[in-house]
């Protein structure tokens, strides 16, 4: 089964009517696309995503405010009640942007310690954003006690990615392996083993080649996923199969 395991499906759409995101699953479902993963980033977008993804059994919704999105507010109470909710399949996005944001930072450490501190109460998985803030991010997770998570739209080193599989975190492979000046990550991909990777868009962000910088797609998760089948020189089917078997083992609630 082919999954986005990441996608902003509520920034694709203008209009707030259920069913506004028929015709973006369609496309999705064209190129084999069956379950979607549509991720939170804010407090303030968080009731309209939710409204959107309502009418669609094959889309699932996590809660949370992204590194960066935390300027505008984070309210711990408000998470913990929203994400209590059995719709809600795992807590994030969350994590550390120092790349971005570096005048928060104790906020952001303070805000993603939150997530994960609720996701245990919850036994929920965490999906965790970082960008240059690798010791931060997984000496959190360890102080935090975390205990499913992903590594989304993963960029950073293989030493952090070692780091994280032996912390029994995901990692999340975007359309970013596709981009030309990427072969450090593509390292990285040969090395992860098959049974701790998936694959995304984080659409509309970061479209894979052959799209590059046009608005990305939950369809375009096939190119991603053909990509890293690829790179691990196995059979595309096999490729969905065991992203699949991931999948639901981190997001049990997805089924
Ligand atoms: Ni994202």
């Amino acid at each position: 089964m082919l999954i986005d395991s990441h996608c902003h499906l509520d920034r694709l759409v203008d209009n707030d009517q259920p069913g506004a995101l028929q015709p973006v699953l369609d496309a999705a479902k064209a190129r084999g696309v069956e379950k979607f993963l549509c991720v939170s980033v804010s407090e303030k977008g968080y009731e309209r995503m939710k409204n959107l993804a309502m009418p669609h059994p094959e889309v699932v919704i996590s809660c949370g405010v992204h590194p960066l999105d935390i300027k505008d507010g984070f309210d711990p109470a408000w998470l913990a009640r929203e994400a209590a909710d059995e719709k809600v399949v795992a807590i994030g996005e969350t994590g550390l942007d120092y790349y971005y944001s570096q005048d928060n930072v104790k906020d952001q450490q303070a805000a993603f310690s939150n997530h994960i501190e609720l996701a245990n109460r919850l036994n929920k998985p965490v999906i965790i954003h970082t960008r240059d803030a690798r010791e931060d991010t997984l000496g959190i997770w360890r102080e935090s006690q975390g205990n499913a998570g992903v590594l989304h739209c993963f960029t950073e080193s293989w030493e952090m990615a070692r780091d994280a599989l032996d912390l029994g975190l995901y990692i999340s492979i975007s359309g970013i392996v596709t981009f030309r000046n990427a072969e450090a990550l593509r390292d990285v991909v040969r090395k992860v083993p098959m049974d701790r990777l998936l694959v995304e868009t984080d659409s509309p962000y970061l479209a894979p080649v052959p799209y590059r910088g046009k608005t990305n797609q939950p369809a375009y998760v096939h190119e991603v996923a053909q990509f890293v089948a690829d790179l691990k020189q196995v059979r595309y089917e096999e490729l969905l199969n065991q992203t699949a078997e991931n999948f639901f083992r981190l997001f049990p609630a997805a089924r």
